[in-house]
């Protein structure tokens, strides 16, 4: 039996992947920063140790010790605007542990799946293909685009799964994202602004889990793209969600990026192109709707 290491367990993506790796026929170990987070009904089936991928010889220790088959390396600085802030943390957290799990998959030669971002592109040419040519406009997107490269030149066995916007309820990874911000705020009546000046494919978290599963049972290499196929929005995403949850949606109101000020600058169109991902690997995401469905049906 195969043994997958996941690391960023304690969050959205993570929690996902050990839930639908807990009904497959593999060993599981989780890594996270702290004590296990992972969703108490998913808890047995899997080993996990608390590490700070930053903390190179742990990291390295825990990997030589573990010696999986395959590495899903989730963990990142995932706040784009605290990247900005706080650009060491960033690049500790984003490339120099990212190269410190590479090192030690190369000792023991295992299979690598690193998650990556829309982010690593401009935003100027979007819906983007897996050929097209990265160049970010903020520190998070950066950092992501080095980390790629490293595992690019790594001489591993490597896939990238890129993705975009990702949604879903993981209360205790202690992060919201966007429908929880949404959720939360109409519930509670407050008034919110989003920006219609921005474009995603925004991403079921569920469906993202199982691409990369796919990637890994049909042992696929290279970069794929696993996001919605939907194009929408943050405004049209508060729009539909509140439709969803019966919540006002005079309360939502459209906004620009300029508006927002926010401390990292966002790119304007992304979105995937996910031919690719469903001619190879058989993806089929939900839309939009059923992914609000699958969460709160
Ligand atoms: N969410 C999105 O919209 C989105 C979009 C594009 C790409 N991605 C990529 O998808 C992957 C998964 O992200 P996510 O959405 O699951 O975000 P998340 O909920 O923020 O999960 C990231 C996890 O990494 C962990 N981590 C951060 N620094 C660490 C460290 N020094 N040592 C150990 N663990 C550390 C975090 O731990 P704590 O919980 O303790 O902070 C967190 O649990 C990331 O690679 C991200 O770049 C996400």
């Amino acid at each position: 039996m195969e043994k997958i290491l996941v690391t960023g367990a304690n969050g959205l993506l993570g929690q996902s992947i050990i839930r639908q790796l807990s009904g497959k026929n593999y060993k599981v170990v989780a890594t996270g920063r702290g004590p296990d987070r992972i969703d108490g009904k998913f808890k047995g089936g899997y080993f996990y140790e608390a590490i700070d991928i930053t903390d190179g010889p742990a990291i390295e220790k825990f990997i030589l010790d573990q010696r999986p088959d395959i590495i899903v390396h989730a963990a990142a600085m995932t706040q784009v605007d605290q990247c900005e802030l706080n650009k060491q943390d960033c690049y500790n957290i984003n490339v120099t542990a990212t190269r410190f799990i590479i090192d030690a998959a190369k000792a023991i030669n295992a299979r690598f799946v690193f998650v990556s971002t829309d982010f690593v592109f401009d935003g100027n040419n979007g819906p983007y293909t897996e050929g097209d040519e990265p160049a970010p406009v903020n520190y998070y997107g950066s950092t992501k685009m080095v980390a790629e490269k490293a595992v690019m030149e790594s001489g591993l066995n490597w896939a990238i799964a890129r993705t975009i916007l990702v949604y879903g309820v993981a209360p205790t990874s202690g992060r919201s994202n966007i429908i929880g911000f949404v959720k939360d705020n109409l519930e509670a009546k407050k008034p919110i602004r989003m920006v219609t000046d921005q474009v995603r494919t925004p991403t079921f978290v569920d469906d993202l889990a199982a691409g990369i599963l796919l990637i890994i049972e049909k042992k696929k290499q290279g970069i794929y793209h696993l996001s919605g196929e939907e194009v929408m929005t943050p405004y049209d995403i508060a729009i539909e969600a509140a439709k969803y949850f019966g919540l006002n949606q005079e309360l939502i109101s459209r906004s620009t990026s300029e508006e927002i000020k926010q401390p990292a600058v966002r790119p304007v169109k992304t979105g995937f192109n996910i031919s690719k991902a469903k001619k190879e690997l058989g993806y089929q995401p939900k839309s939009f709707r059923e992914g609000l469905e699958a969460l709160f049906g």
